[in-house]
């Protein structure tokens, strides 16, 4: 029997929602990992200090009894953010980042940043105390192909912004294409980028061919089979700057099986077993540490967990639910479309 010891690994993007959902879904991931970064797209979004520490209360409330999970805040940056405020945070150890989502780019971004000037002194003043952006990088010009959004958000908004302030430490979130690869392929410093497990798994043909499947579809959408393959040699390169981002984002299948669903893939409950498969298939499982565990804290200046998890390859395939039931509704698990022999050993 095959197997792998690796330190507990930690989901660096994931959305657990809030109320009856964030009570559904958190038990996947703080079975799973030890900490994770919290996206702060609510209803409202979490915009100031008080609002990250009430919400962070709210989360540490709905995790299952025994489990062991930190949830890393971050802030919704927005043209009335205060600097003072986001200081505040870091400087009380709440606040691990702050996320840039460019109005309009994905679910519940109205209230994210239309002119970047407005933005900019709140940017200095992470760049001085040393507290990273995450971005979604994509542009909403509506004149941008939607497939086109990421590499366009590179060249008219992030480079411009880090040629500006190059001491602000920037993470490109759920990276979907070689053009953002290569972007932080080719930075000298303070740049890094998270990858999901699906875009190493999907192209586009999951969510158009044979009918639309709108549980592959989540933005940044994925791309054609050229990019999910520069996924692939980055996630298992063991670069120190890609990492695990779940980006897992439960909607309820009503929402998701509509005339306009709502973008996001569920993936919280699988994702370790999907991610060997992955790296196994690449010859590369001596470098999913790397990716799932110790990559990611050395980028946000923590240490690596000390715990350690035993992922083992099993002759029958595991079995995942197809559907998990939340108080808010029904959620759709994705399915990678091939059998999971990796499992995650419980102790
Ligand atoms: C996310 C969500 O549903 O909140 N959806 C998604 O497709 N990833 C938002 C996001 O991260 O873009
Ligand atoms: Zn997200």
């Amino acid at each position: 029997m095959q197997s792998i010891t690796i330190r507990r690994p930690d989901d660096w993007h994931l959305h657990l929602r809030d109320g009856a959902m964030l009570v559904g879904v958190i038990g996947d991931t703080s079975r799973n990992f030890a900490r994770a970064i919290i996206m702060p797209n609510l209803v409202p979004p979490v915009v100031t200090t008080a609002d990250a520490k009430a919400y962070r209360a709210r989360i540490i409330e709905a995790l299952p009894s025994g489990d062991r999970f930190e949830p890393l805040m971050t802030l919704y940056l927005t043209e009335h953010t205060s600097a003072d405020d986001v200081e505040e945070g870091k400087k009380s150890g709440l606040i691990t980042a702050v996320k840039l989502y460019p109005a309009g780019a994905t679910t519940n971004s109205h209230s994210g940043v239309r002119d970047m000037e407005k933005a900019m002194p709140v940017l200095e003043r992470m760049a001085k105390i040393g507290l990273p952006l995450c971005v979604h990088g994509e542009v909403t010009t509506p004149e941008v192909d939607i497939f086109d959004r990421e590499a366009v958000f590179i060249e008219t908004v992030l480079d411009p912004l880090r040629e500006r302030l190059p001491e602000l430490k920037v993470t490109m979130e759920h990276v979907t294409t070689a053009d953002g690869i290569d972007y932080i392929k080719s930075s000298k410093a303070n740049l890094a980028g998270s990858i999901t497990t699906h875009h190493l798994i999907i192209n586009r043909n999951a969510i158009l061919v044979g009918g639309v499947r709108p549980h592959y579809y989540c933005l940044p959408v994925a791309k054609r089979e050229t990019h999910r393959l520069a996924l692939r040699v980055a996630a298992v390169s063991g670069d120190k700057r890609f990492f695990l981002g779940t980006d897992s984002a439960p909607h309820i299948d009503p929402l998701k099986e509509c005339a306009c669903g709502c973008a996001g893939i569920y993936s919280s409950i699988n994702t370790m077993s999907c991610l060997a498969h992955v790296f196994e298939q690449e010859g590369a499982l001596d470098k999913l540490e790397a990716f799932v565990s110790l990559n990611g804290p050395a980028w946000y200046g923590l240490s690596p967990n000390e715990e350690r998890v035993t992922l083992v390859k099993r002759d029958v395939p595991v079995s995942y639910p197809t559907k998990i039931e939340t108080g808010a509704g029904t959620v759709t698990v994705f399915d990678p479309m091939f059998p999971l022999h990796w499992d995650v050993e419980r102790s």
